[in-house]
């Protein structure tokens, strides 16, 4: 398979070369937790693509022998080099024309540095989208989003759900036609007019670094107790919110993307050695929504990644109610009382 991802057009080679491409975020419904050999996961996963929080990232290459600088506002940042030195590496055997230049890389969050929110899928799929790029004016052929997507996987394996279209299925799955290890595939298709405007408010619980890396965490899923029904678990669960997300059964995705979030950190919890990511006010955000969902029958949901934060999902036709819930009830609970206000969005666009 990753053969097919090996260049075999002609390269052209030309003195410089600039391009400039945005990339969101995502958020998982069905979560990637565990994975083997390079960022190749151990269950399947889907997203909604986000749209608010986004990277941006230019790209100058000039050719030469092939070195990189990499910025984040136009200073740099050297905590960055080794990712993008390991990311340079992993991609080479796929685009041996990167060789032949020297990379100039700078990179804009749209969302505060310090929000607990990782910049990783969005930035390897940016970086990704200007090395595709790229790729497509030496060799004249027209862009390819699965290729894309590959690199990005290589970059960060949740960066490949980043490229193209609003929700995006990562992992083989025997329901899904298409679907691969390798890359993530559209399946915006799929999403019921309900889906289409979807809100995610991000409740920023806690800004700070995560205290267990998600690398740390997917290296526990080997060897742990619940692995294999995990593992199942998720393919079946993807099954059902696929259907639900196509029939816009609401209450069976709440069922699924919340179950999903806990067994996330269900898996943490009972890793050796065990860990936590939530915080009190995690539980006290959910339990608010619980009280608020019974009380008014909305459907808002959360789920959470690997971190504190919560992610608040609902149909947009509920902005009003559920923002009185997040200004009555919800803020109190995150740090300084920030939130982001996000929505699904549709994949990376070329600046
Ligand atoms: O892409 P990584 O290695 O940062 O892992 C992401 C894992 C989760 O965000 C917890 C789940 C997911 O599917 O995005």
């Amino acid at each position: 398979m990753e053969e097919n991802f090996k260049l075999t057009n002609a390269v052209e080679l030309k003195e410089s070369l600039a391009t400039k491409w945005q990339a969101p975020s995502n958020i998982a419904l069905v979560k990637y937790w565990g994975k083997h050999g390079l960022q190749l996961p151990a269950n399947p996963s889907i997203s909604f693509t986000l749209d608010a929080c986004r990277t941006i990232t230019s790209v100058k290459a000039s050719q030469g022998k092939h070195s990189f600088s990499i910025s984040y506002d136009g200073e740099a940042i050297p905590e960055f080099v080794p990712k993008i030195e390991a990311y340079f590496k992993r991609i080479a055997s796929y685009c041996p024309w990167i060789a032949n230049y020297h990379f100039e890389i700078d990179t804009h969050n749209t969302f505060p540095h310090s929000s607990g929110i990782a910049s990783s899928a969005s930035s390897m799929a940016a970086l990704s989208a200007c090395v595709i790029d790229f790729e497509s004016e030496l060799t004249g052929v027209p862009l390819d989003y699965h290729k894309m997507s590959f690199l990005a996987r290589l970059g960060s394996g949740s960066a490949c759900r980043s490229l193209q279209g609003a929700a995006v299925l990562w992992g083989e799955h025997k329901d899904t036609e298409g679907s691969s290890n390798h890359y993530g595939i559209d399946k915006s298709e799929l999403l019921h007019p309900i889906f289409k405007d979807f809100q995610d408010t991000i409740l920023l619980v806690d800004k700070g670094e995560k205290v267990v890396s998600s690398t740390i965490g997917h290296d526990l899923m080997n060897g742990h107790a619940f692995a294999k029904a995990r593992f199942e678990q998720a393919h079946e669960n993807l099954t059902t919110l696929k259907k639900a997300l196509e029939k816009g059964d609401l209450e069976t995705f709440i069922k699924i993307t919340e179950s999903e979030a806990l067994t996330l950190h269900a898996m943490m919890m009972t890793s050796h050695p065990y860990f936590i990511l939530m915080k009190p006010q995690t539980l006290s955000i959910i339990e608010e929504i619980w009280a608020f969902r019974k009380e008014t029958q909305i459907p808002v949901c959360f789920t959470l990644d690997a971190g504190a934060n919560v992610h608040l999902l609902y149909p947009s036709e509920h902005k009003i109610a559920v923002g009185e819930l997040i200004n009555n009830k919800l803020d109190q609970y995150c740090q300084n009382s920030h939130y982001i206000c996000d929505q699904i969005g549709t994949g990376a666009k070329k600046c």
